[in-house]
């Protein structure tokens, strides 16, 4: 399925002649042409929705932007992509950067912000060359900086590197790291939309999310709206790991089941079964092998207190322990918690403590309780999303899989 990766192999990702011979920016000439209002309206009624995680409506936050009063006003597109198991983003980058900036020139015009940043993850340094070129190349053939295309529309882009830590995918945690602070979240309200980058009014929006909206303007909404199911259309972009034999990075139709997702990636390795599969990323839900007829899409995923969010599906196979993989989870947030509210950071010590009893099979009904208690705590008080949604792979790990966890009470 090649919707918005629909360009993927089709040309070199370097040249732009390649991407005008494909598609002449007819996306970002489409929107000039229709206006920013209508685009909002034809966003909106695609139903795409935030693919960076929170799964906000995309039409209606580029409206809310675009209400937004300010000297001046950004665009970031976050290509942080910190989430384990996430790397979708990547590709796009790699693949189809010319796609990504039409987009990104599209929300700045629909939003009237005059100055874009890409705040991609350092990690994919390798990149930030390609991603450097790209702009300059768009800059000087029109489709960036002043008056582009002749419509007297000004937007400035640039490229911003991060420095490794998965909270900067946080809006607010992101724009201090780019003020040069420690990447910590602020405090809400004031929201990022209204007083982010700089304390100017600035929309986040994440790098399929982009990609998507200039597909979505170059093929048309209905091209979109007649893919996935009548409550979840069109398409997402997903990052396949673990124990699968051809991990890598799939666009599937809403509606898509979890086990055709694990067909699509040639089953398990070694002929084994599945053991239990994570959706969405560190902090996603977990399913067990008999809710692989699931389909992905929000509302079906919801039922199971399962989500998109970042769009990665980690499969475990039979032989792997939940209480590892937890474990696991949870040195990822320990290591990445950005240290500012006590909920996460000492909720997240006292969760490593009781997981390694579990393991040891030396934990007590007293440190049960304790587990769930200090994942409600987490999920209630902490400041961020990190620590909020945090306990969702804890709390459906232990649902799911309550055995395991009463098995290892001495
Ligand atoms: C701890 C944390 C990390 C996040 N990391 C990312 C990320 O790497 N990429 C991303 O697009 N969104 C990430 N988000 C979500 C963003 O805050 C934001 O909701 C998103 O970029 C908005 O774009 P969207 O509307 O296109 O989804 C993260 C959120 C939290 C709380
Ligand atoms: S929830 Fe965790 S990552 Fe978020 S602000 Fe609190 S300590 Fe930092």
């Amino acid at each position: 399925m090649n919707f918005i990766t629909s360009n993927f192999g089709k040309y070199d990702g370097k040249s732009l002649e390649g991407y005008r011979k494909l598609s002449d920016f007819e996306a970002l000439r489409k929107t000039f042409e229709s206006g920013p209002l209508a685009v909002i309206e034809e966003i909106k009624e695609s139903g795409l929705q935030g693919r960076g995680g929170a799964e906000y409506p995309t039409g209606r936050k580029i409206e809310q932007a675009r209400i937004e009063k300010g000297n001046r006003k950004f665009v970031i597109c976050n290509a942080d992509e910190g989430e384990p198991g996430t790397f979708k983003d990547r590709e796009l980058l790699k693949n189809d950067i010319y796609q990504l900036i039409e987009g990104m020139v599209i929300v700045a015009y629909c939003s009237n912000a005059k100055e874009g940043i890409i705040y991609c993850r350092e990690e994919y340094d390798w990149m930030h060359e390609h991603i450097c070129t790209a702009i300059l190349k768009c800059k000087e053939a029109g489709f960036l900086g002043e008056n582009i295309l002749g419509t007297g529309f000004n937007f400035e882009l640039s490229l911003f590197s991060g420095a490794g830590s998965y909270v900067c995918g946080e809006g607010f945690a992101m724009c201090e790291s780019m003020e040069g602070k420690s990447g910590r979240p602020r405090s809400k309200p004031p929201y990022v939309k209204q007083e982010g980058y700089l304390n100017y009014p600035t929309l986040v929006i994440n790098v399929e999310t982009l990609s998507a909206i200039a597909a979505i303007m170059r093929h048309g909404t209905t091209q979109f709206t007649d893919l996935g199911t009548p409550d979840c259309p069109g398409t997402k972009v997903i990052s396949v790991s673990g124990k699968v034999n051809r991990p890598g990075v799939y666009e599937i139709p809403f509606g898509t089941t979890v086990e055709e997702i694990i067909k699509l990636a040639d089953g398990i390795r070694g002929g084994k079964r599945v053991g239990f599969v994570q959706i969405g990323g560190a902090s996603g839900g977990i399913l067990t092998p008999d809710m692989l007829n699931t389909p992905f899409t929000y509302r079906e995923l919801k039922s199971k207190q399962v989500s998109v969010g970042s769009g990665a599906v980690v499969v475990a196979d039979e032989g792997d322990s939940i209480i590892d993989f937890l474990e696991n989870v949870g040195q990822f947030f320990i290591h990445e918690s950005c240290g500012k509210c006590v909920p996460c950071r000492e909720g997240n010590r006292q969760l490593e403590i009781i997981m390694g009893k579990f393991k040891d099979k030396t934990a007590t009904l007293e440190d049960l309780k304790m587990y769930q208690d200090i994942l409600d705590m987490m999920s209630e008080a902490s400041l961020c999303g990190s620590g909020r949604t945090e306990p969702v792979p804890f709390k459906t790990g232990f649902k799911y899989f309550k055995s395991e966890f009463l098995n290892s009470i001495r």
